[in-house]
């Protein structure tokens, strides 16, 4: 177990904020977790689950005992008929072991291409990018019981996702309650990449990539370049601009709430859902307010997608959340919808 007193975190979260830790473990095998909790200092005090630091808004030292999470290894565990089985370890970085799948030549997870954050991070979203979720390729992952100590194995249906939910998403008030948010640590995941490969296409982005390339049967590869060359060109790199990726959730409404709407604003986004639910864009309305390249402070809105909060060096978390504030009011005094927030402020 290596423990490390006043850690700086700020390479440790993509918007770049400075913050400390005051007490860091690195946690490499369920025997870390094991030492932690048999501690007499540690065992019984809050804690702090860090991934790659990709979903949370620091606005302060972190009290609460931080376990880095850094398992390592990855491989393939099953090559079927009907599917091949990979795992990794939940410390291991997504867009590199997203990458060695390919390399392995078990395609599947390349439209979840340059996701930041780690493995063990990806069931905790259920992230999701171009018609890919990360529950259409789930297998099953293993954790070990914060308050027990004890390691388990959950299945999909277990995990209980949603968009950008799951199980890990919602803290359980009393023994029993929903939740695991705070108490599983989850170590490693494993991911069912079904045989034959099939692409998946139909996003906007995607077929004019398609078109370009004069390509009709496009390869996984072929997939990956293209995912990651229309992210590079839409998203900043955390690494050079600090941010967390998407900062709201794409809003659902009724469908007598999107015809009231559209009757105010007939250019408005909107996907129709299959459980006949309408989805927005959270960027659109974010852009129709007028917020993209505005700032509070250091931190701004992102001048080519109003999705994205981003650090312009320097920014606080009292920053990022005041200007996530100020975005919710005016979508919401203008067209009466709450965004939410995707990542925790800490
Ligand atoms: N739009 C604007 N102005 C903006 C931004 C977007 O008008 O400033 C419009 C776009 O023109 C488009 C629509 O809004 O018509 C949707 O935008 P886009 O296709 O870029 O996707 P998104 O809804 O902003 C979602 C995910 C992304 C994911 C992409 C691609 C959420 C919250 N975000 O973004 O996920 O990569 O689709 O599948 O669901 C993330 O979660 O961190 C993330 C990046």
């Amino acid at each position: 177990m290596i423990v490390e007193q006043n850690v700086p975190l700020q390479a440790h979260n993509s918007f770049g904020i400075v913050a400390k830790a005051r007490t860091l473990v690195r946690v490499r095998s369920e025997a870390d977790v094991q030492q932690v909790l048999a501690h007499p200092e540690y065992g019984s005090i809050p804690k702090f689950i860090l991934g790659g630091g990709s979903n949370i808004v620091l606005t302060g030292d972190v009290r609460p005992l931080v376990l880095k999470v850094e398992v390592a290894g990855r491989r393939l565990i099953e090559d079927g008929p009907r599917a091949q089985v990979v795992e990794a370890g939940a410390g291991e970085n997504w867009h590199e072991f997203l990458t060695w799948t390919l390399d392995q030549g078990c395609p599947g997870l390349e439209n979840l291409a340059l996701i930041p954050g780690t493995v063990g991070a990806s069931p905790v979203q259920n992230i999701g990018a171009y018609g890919v979720e990360l529950q259409d390729r789930f297998e099953s992952l293993d954790a070990i019981d914060l308050f027990t100590g004890k390691t388990f194995s959950l299945d999909a249906a277990q995990c209980a996702f949603g968009y950008r939910d799951s199980v890990f998403k919602h803290i359980a008030a009393k023994e029993g309650d929903f939740g695991l948010g705070g108490r599983a640590m989850i170590l490693r995941v494993r991911f069912r990449l079904p045989k034959p490969w099939k692409p998946v296409l139909g996003y906007l982005d995607l077929e004019r990539k398609m078109q370009e390339s004069g390509t009709r049967q496009p390869t996984a590869r072929q997939i990956y370049d293209w995912i990651c060359a229309i992210r590079s060109a839409k998203l900043p790199d955390p690494r050079v601009i600090g941010n967390a990726g998407s900062f709201f959730k794409n809003p659902t409404v009724t469908p007598e709430q999107c015809q009231d709407i559209i009757a105010r604003e007939p250019n408005i986004v909107h996907y129709p859902m299959p459980d006949g639910s309408v989805k927005l864009a959270a960027g659109w309305l974010i852009d129709a307010c007028g917020w993209k390249g505005k700032s509070v402070g250091n931190a701004g809105v992102y001048e080519k997608q109003a999705l994205v909060l981003v650090n312009r060096g320097g920014a606080t978390g009292g920053e990022v959340v005041t200007l996530a504030r100020a975005i919710q009011t005016s979508v919401y005094e203008r067209f009466g919808i709450r965004l939410e927030p995707e990542p925790v402020v800490v």
